[in-house]
Order: C-alpha cells, then structure tokens, then sequence
C-alpha cells in the first residue's frame, strides 16, 4: 500500500513538475524586433514577450520549437503597456545607448515584485516555456551608472527571487549575463543567455553551466564566434546585427563552421 502511495505521487509530481531545461548544445535563434521569422531551423526561439503574438507562439510550438520570451527585469521601459505601474521612486539613470529605458531601484522588491510577477503570468499565458529577464547585473555598473548603489548581494537577492516565481510558475529561466555571479546563481538557473563572450574573451566563465548539463545561448555582434571552439564546448554560439530583427543571422553548425541560418 504504502509503495502504491509513493509511486502515485510520483506520477502526480513529475506531471505537476514539467519544467524544460535546455542541454548544452541546443541551437536557437533570438529576435526581439520586427515580425518574427518562423522558418529558422533551430529547437529555440528567444522572442519579446510582450511583442511575440500568441498566433506566433502557437505555431512555433507545434513545429516543436521551445519558447524563451524576453523581458526587462532591471530597467524600466517607457514603452511597455505596463509602464504606468512603475512608480518615479523605483525609475534611475537612462541606460547608455537605449532611449527610454532607465535602471530600476531592485532593491525594491515590495514595489517591482507585483509588476514582474504579473509578466511572469503573462509569459505563462502566452505559452512561453521559459523566461530571459534582461538587465539582472544591474550592480556591475555602480551608483553612477544606475543612479542606484546596488550591491552584489541587493543583486544576488533580486536574480534568485526572479528565479523562484518563475518556477512557481514552472517556467525555466536563463540568467542574462551577470557572468560574475554565476557561482552563486547556476543552481536557481536553467540556462543562460550571453551577449559577446567571444569579444571579451570570457566564454569559459559559462562553463559551469555546460557541466551541469545546461545549455548557453550565446550571442555576438561585431565579433565572429569561434565556432571550433563553440562546438568543442557545446556553446550554442550565433551571430546577429544589434537590433535582433531576425536578419543577417549566422550559428555555428555542427561541423563548427558559421553559416548563415
Ligand atoms: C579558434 O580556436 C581554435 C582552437 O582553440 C584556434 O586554433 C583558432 O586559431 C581559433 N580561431 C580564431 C579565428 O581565432
């Protein structure tokens, strides 16, 4: 009686339990702007949560493609159909280089906790089966930068409360760069998204992840990935202009040659 009971719930958990986790080597595609190119031959898409239409992600998952959806966790985006629920005391210093988007006190969790919980709702009732929260290494860029002084721990704090309400939700969640913390966040994450680890020569401060058997969805801009060395890592490298609108896109093949895709 009592191994019947055991096995029942385990049956109940693994159903409840079904959160994915992308393994090293998976191949993607990342596009956050313009309509959304369906025919890449890739397991992922990492698109906008708020822009990607359901119709969009509905046919992405039944051609069985896995779903990241993007969204800002550590700046406020003036944008956003949800912009009128940040209030001033949590709006910092503009991000360089991004007009209309300014950091976030995430030392405030009482008040940005509401707004980020409700787009990990909306990430769950739009299909998303995992969430990349951008801007979570807030505290690298220091008090004159965010306009914040946010410490590592005020950092590490936010990441891993992300990381919990979106397994609440059993949604996976990939750590956006923040290589520093990785020590202390690879267990609260399932993958990780990074932006130019080829350029600045810091591709192997990802490695814990591929040897917990989590992917690295890496990403480069000016810089050419190297792709023997990607596939020797099992770093899922691409290449993309600035704007990610789906064009202009190389990967790595299997072959660790970069071709267009
Ligand atoms: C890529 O890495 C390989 C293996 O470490 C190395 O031999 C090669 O020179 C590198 N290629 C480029 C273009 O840097």
């Amino acid at each position: 009686m009592a191994s019947t009971c055991f096995l029942f719930l385990l049956v109940i958990v693994s159903v409840v339990n079904c959160l994915w986790q992308p393994t090293p080597s998976t191949t993607w595609t990342w596009q956050l702007q313009g309509t959304i190119n369906t025919g890449k031959n890739v397991a992922v898409y990492d698109i906008d949560l708020f822009d990607a239409p359901v119709n969009t992600i509905n046919q992405l998952k039944a051609a069985g493609k896995k779903i990241i959806c993007y969204f800002s966790a550590g700046s406020y985006e003036e944008w956003r159909s949800d912009a009128n629920t940040f209030p001033a005391s949590v709006k910092g210093k503009n991000l360089d280089g991004w007009p209309g988007e300014r950091w976030l006190d995430i030392r405030q969790i009482q008040t940005l906790g509401p707004i980020m919980s409700a787009r990990l709702d909306l990430a769950k009732q739009k299909g998303c089966d995992c969430v990349e929260p951008d801007n979570v290494d807030a505290y690298t860029y220091g008090t004159s930068g965010t306009g914040f002084p946010l410490s590592y721990d005020d950092q590490r704090k936010y990441n891993i409360w992300l990381s919990q309400r979106a397994h609440e939700r059993n949604l996976c969640i990939a750590l956006k760069n923040d290589l520093s913390q990785i020590g202390d966040l690879l267990q609260y994450f399932d993958c990780a998204v990074n932006e130019q680890c080829w350029q600045y020569k810091e591709c192997d401060k990802l490695l814990p992840f591929i040897n917990a058997n989590k992917a690295v969805f890496n990403c480069e801009y000016g810089t050419k990935p190297n792709c023997t060395q990607a596939i020797q890592k099992k770093i899922s490298s691409i290449q993309a202009t600035l704007d990610l609108d789906g064009t202009n896109m190389k990967m790595c093949n299997a072959q660790g040659q970069l071709v267009s895709f």
